[in-house]
């Protein structure tokens, strides 16, 4: 038995948490697409000892307890210990997110494991008590509102996505460590909180409405705002290296170019990069020319 869960690259983005009911509240609603690429794949098996193996790498106690934490908010009252073997088809912890697909995979495997009968609507708040971003992984397009509620959102876009890998290395500082200083530090949280709060919104709209370039747009938006967010905390928060400003750069030539695409970063260096399937063939060759060997397809 296991369970797999793919990653999510939110298009409005989540920053910064209210507080835990015992379910992620988020100060600010956000939206994400489902990647069809990357993804966890998990299985737990009944064992002498609690352990947990990363692409077969036995982890570290603080690694293991990180875990194990969350598996017992979850589960109640274990009876059982367990082996937790985990799988990453992709780079863990370089601002792709795997986080996302983590804690979602394991939430449904230990639905599974546990039979706790968990409905979908309870499997992605389980999931945000590990990791916000988890909360939207079971849907193509997912909306984790300001309640901490999560809605499947439609569109008849047909989105393609690339990431352009700057590093691959784990994060200097886990986005859970720099959310609290930014909520705590920030001079930009109230403007983040409306303004992010209207992305979430005109995004609604621009899915429904099948608006390529709204929803480009306002995710280009989203992003550079959260980047600020962290950029003015105390100590400032700064993913960016000088590669992922050229890869922008790159972006919006193209695209001044006539060319239909959108970036959006994360909590790490690297750079994804939003288009419609139509034009998926003459991007990718323009990116893998450019960024020969950096490029991983994300949708
Ligand atoms: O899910 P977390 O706690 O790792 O937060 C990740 C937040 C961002 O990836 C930076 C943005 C988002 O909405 O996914």
């Amino acid at each position: 038995m296991s369970s797999i869960a793919y990653m999510n690259i939110a298009i409005v983005k989540y920053w910064c948490k209210d507080k835990f009911t015992p379910y992620l509240i988020p100060l600010v609603p956000s939206i994400s697409l489902l990647s069809t690429k990357l993804y966890t794949k998990t299985e737990i098996k009944e064992s002498g000892k609690d352990l947990f193996y990363l692409n077969d790498i036995l982890q570290d106690e603080k690694e293991t307890n990180k875990v194990f934490t969350f598996v017992d908010k979850v589960v109640k009252n274990r009876n059982k210990k367990i082996c937790i073997n985990t799988y990453n088809n992709m780079p863990t912890a370089a601002g792709l997110a795997s986080s996302s697909s983590g804690y979602m995979a394991l939430s449904i495997e230990l639905n599974k494991f546990f039979n706790l009968d968990l409905e979908d609507n309870m499997l992605c708040k389980i999931a945000s008590i590990g990791s916000g971003s988890a909360s939207r992984s079971l849907y193509p397009i997912a909306l984790f509102d300001k309640n901490g509620e999560i809605e499947k959102l439609e569109s008849n876009i047909q989105f393609s996505m690339i990431a352009v890998i700057v590093n691959a290395n784990r994060k200097k500082i886990s986005s859970r460590a720099a959310m609290q200083i930014s909520k705590d530090t920030s001079k930009l949280l109230d403007v983040w909180i409306e303004k992010n709060t209207e992305y979430a919104d005109i995004m609604k709209r621009a899915l429904k409405e099948n608006d390529f370039n709204k929803v480009g747009i306002i995710m280009e938006k989203s992003t550079n705002l959260m980047h600020e967010v962290m950029k003015s905390s105390t100590p400032s928060i700064d993913y960016f290296m000088p590669l992922s400003y050229e890869i922008i750069e790159f972006v919006k030539k193209l695209r001044l170019d006539g060319i239909n695409i959108y970036y959006t970063m994360d909590a790490g260096a690297n750079v994804k990069v939003l288009f419609e399937k139509k034009d998926e063939v003459k991007i990718k060759k323009i990116f893998n020319e450019k960024y020969e060997g950096k490029i991983i397809d994300v949708i």
